[in-house]
This record gives C-alpha cells, sequence and structure tokens, in this order.
C-alpha cells in the first residue's frame, strides 16, 4: 500500500468514527441530513438523499395529515432506507400529522418552527419514533432534552428559509463543547466537507444541508428555481427587513429578487395607511404576514423567480451547477476526507524532520 492510500484509508475510518454517533442515530452511512425544505423536499429528493446514503427529511409544509400519509408512501416506494418528516411547530393539525407519522412507522420526526411542548415531544416518543427538535440557544437545547428530544438540530443565521440571529460558528461553540447528553446535528451555511470535518470535530454528531442540494438533479424544483441559485453568490442570500418594530417581520433567507424590493415598499404603504387611520393595525399585521403566502410555492414549483420567494442560504455561492444527489454527497465526503488525509500526511513529514532533528549531529558522541 503505497503512503497516498494509507492515509486515505485512515483518513475514511477516521470520518466514520467522528460521525458514529449521528450515523448510529439516523441509521445511516454518513451522518448528512437534508435539510427539509418546504415544496423542496418532497419524495423524489428525500428518498434520492437517503439513498445515497445521507438522510433525507419530508417536508411536510402547510400539508394537511392525508397528504402527508400519500407523500411518506410515495417516498417509502422509492426507497428502503430511513428518512424524516418534518413537522411545523404551530401548524393546526401538528398532532394529527404526528400520528401519521405515527401510523406509517416513520422513525424520525423533526419538530421546526419554534420550541415544541413536551406534550407534542411525547406524543412522537410514544408513537415509536425518535423526536428531534431545533435549539436557539444552550438553555433551550438543554430544556428541550429534560422535555424527551432525543436529538438536536443548531441553525445559524447563513441558513436558507427562516433564520435566527446568531451564526453557525458562534452557536456551534457555544452548544457543542457543553451539551454531550444526545446527538446535536449542525446546520447553516455548510457547503463543502471541510466544514462538515470542523464541526464534527467540535462535537457535532452530524450536520443538516439544505441549500446545497436544491440544484440536484433529482429534486422536481423548477429549472428556474434551479438556475437562480446558479447564479447566485453569497451576498444575494438576504434576509428580509422589518421597517418597523410595530410591524414584526419573522426573518426568512432569500435570494433579493423583485419580491423582496417591493416588499419593502408594502411595508412602508402599509404602514403609512395605518399611521393616517385607514387602517387598524392588527389590519396592517395581518397585510404584512400575509404578503408571502403562496410565495415559495410559486418559486419553486411555477418558476416565477420575480415574484416568488427564493429562499436560500449563504453557501448558495457554493452552488455552481446540477448534480445527481451522489455525485454531492461524494463530493462533500471526499473534501472532508482529503482534509483529514492532507493532516495525516503533514504530520508525518513533521514527524519525520523532528526524528531528523532528534538525532545527535554527526561527531557530537
Ligand atoms: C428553499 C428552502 C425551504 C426551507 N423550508 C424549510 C422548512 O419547511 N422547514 C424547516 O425546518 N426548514 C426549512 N428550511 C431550512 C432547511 O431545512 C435547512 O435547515 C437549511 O437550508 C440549512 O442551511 P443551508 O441552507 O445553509 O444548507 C428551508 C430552506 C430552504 C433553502
Amino acid at each position: 500500500m503505497t503512503d497516498a492510500t494509507s492515509y486515505a484509508a485512515a483518513a475514511s475510518a477516521r470520518l466514520d468514527r467522528l460521525w458514529q454517533r449521528g450515523r448510529d442515530f439516523l441509521g445511516t452511512r454518513t451522518a448528512v441530513m437534508g435539510g427539509a425544505m418546504s415544496w423542496v423536499s418532497e419524495r423524489h429528493l428525500v428518498s434520492a438523499i437517503s439513498n445515497a446514503g445521507g438522510f433525507g427529511v419530508l417536508a411536510c409544509g402547510s400539508m394537511a395529515p392525508d397528504q402527508l400519509a400519500v407523500e411518506i408512501a410515495g417516498t417509502r416506494a422509492l426507497t428502503d432506507k430511513p428518512f424524516g418528516v418534518n413537522v411545523i411547530n404551530m401548524h393546526p393539525a401538528l398532532d394529527q400529522l404526528i400520528d401519521v407519522c405515527r401510523e406509517q412507522g416513520v422513525g424520525h420526526v423533526v419538530v421546526a418552527g419554534g420550541l415544541p411542548t413536551g406534550a407534542t415531544l411525547r406524543r412522537i416518543k410514544d408513537g415509536g419514533a425518535r423526536a428531534m427538535a431545533f435549539a436557539p440557544t444552550l438553555g433551550a437545547g438543554r430544556r428541550l432534552v429534560k422535555q424527551g428530544a432525543d436529538a438536536l438540530v443548531i441553525e445559524g443565521t447563513e441558513a436558507g428559509g427562516h433564520i435566527g440571529p446568531v451564526s453557525t460558528t458562534v452557536l456551534a461553540q457555544e452548544i457543542l463543547p457543553d451539551l454531550r447528553e444526545v446527538p446535536v446535528f449542525v446546520a447553516g451555511g455548510i457547503g463543502r466537507g471541510e466544514a462538515i470535518l470542523s464541526y464534527l470535530e467540535l462535537g457535532a454528531a452530524g450536520v443538516q444541508v439544505g441549500t446545497r442540494f436544491v440544484c440536484a438533479t433529482e429534486c422536481v424544483a423548477h429549472p428556474n428555481f434551479k438556475q437562480a441559485f446558479i447564479r447566485a453568490s453569497a451576498r444575494d442570500a438576504q434576509p428580509s427587513v422589518q421597517i418597523d418594530p410595530r410591524f414584526p417581520v419573522i426573518p426568512v433567507r432569500a435570494l433579493a429578487n423583485e419580491a423582496s424590493k417591493r416588499f419593502m415598499e408594502f411595508q412602508r404603504d402599509i404602514i403609512a395607511r395605518v399611521d393616517s387611520g385607514v387602517m387598524s393595525r392588527d389590519e396592517g399585521m395581518l397585510e404584512i404576514e400575509h404578503f408571502w403566502a403562496g410565495a415559495l410555492r410559486r418559486a419553486v414549483i411555477e418558476g416565477d423567480v420575480e415574484n416568488g420567494s427564493l429562499m436560500a442560504g449563504q453557501s448558495v455561492g457554493l452552488v455552481t451547477r446540477e448534480q445527481p444527489v451522489a455525485d454531492i454527497l461524494a463530493e462533500l465526503i471526499a473534501q472532508a476526507e482529503s482534509a483529514l488525509a492532507r493532516r495525516a500526511s503533514d504530520e508525518a513529514s513533521l514527524g519525520e524532520v523532528a526524528g531528523v532533528m532528534a538525532e545527535p549531529p554527526v561527531g557530537a558522541l
């Protein structure tokens, strides 16, 4: 065996060990979760991620329970590998969606869109599934573990979609070293394998990747949506802006387009109407909340990239072409492994230099 092949084999074994906890928890070959993306993460992308050795997660967004049942069955027809379901905490039929997961034997349910109650986590676990939730802070993470969460996701502000205020790197440093009771998966801004490696070395059990999978060949997103991702750079993925604290706007990271420009004018117009007494504050708030209704579907499914919402993370700058899921995963793994192999080879050469230096100079004895 050459040095290079032995370093590569050692790197692969080391990576397996680093994300062993995540792989065991998910039941997969790699501890890469495909972040659920509404309209994007349906049966085709989810099964492709699971078939390639990752962990696909169905986004049920605003689906009704019977639609979710159909989508789970459809996914199961395309893969015999494990996959999960992402449910939104404030969905009016949350309990029924969880019941559908139980009836369909889903192994992992991820609750997004706010902190789940202990009752929600229990309902998931009573149905035999593992319950996962998003932890925005260390304190919240600890509470979720006490309430029964089996694993956590921490997601930084670089991510696509709804975001919190803190970067992935800071959240990871704040939470990973101190929260060891359950596996923690890191999300937000991950576009290369070296980044995955760094979070694993900080204590993550695995990662969750969204943006990088949008341009997968298997993803049903409209070609216009994918082209917008391929053309965009990191700085195009911007958070939505709230212009008046009386009218809160949930921050969402998306590619800037006509709709995001219009959203600013729209807010200004509504606020002026409220201030002049033409509209009540509640009516104004509702109008602002409704601005984006249906907008993600418009962009993802209909391909209207100017009037729809182009939710995307900053890692969109690392999306350069359409590729099969298996190639995306293989690329991420190869990057992590070659970083490990490079390090082993550098350490070996340093060892040789140190060995030479430790030898007594000729004639010294
Ligand atoms: C288009 C899009 C839609 C998303 N929809 C959801 C969703 O419905 N539920 C959810 O929990 N997260 C959603 N997310 C977040 C992803 O699941 C994932 O956590 C995030 O994309 C990870 O960060 P990254 O985009 O930097 O990889 C969405 C992200 C994108 C880009």
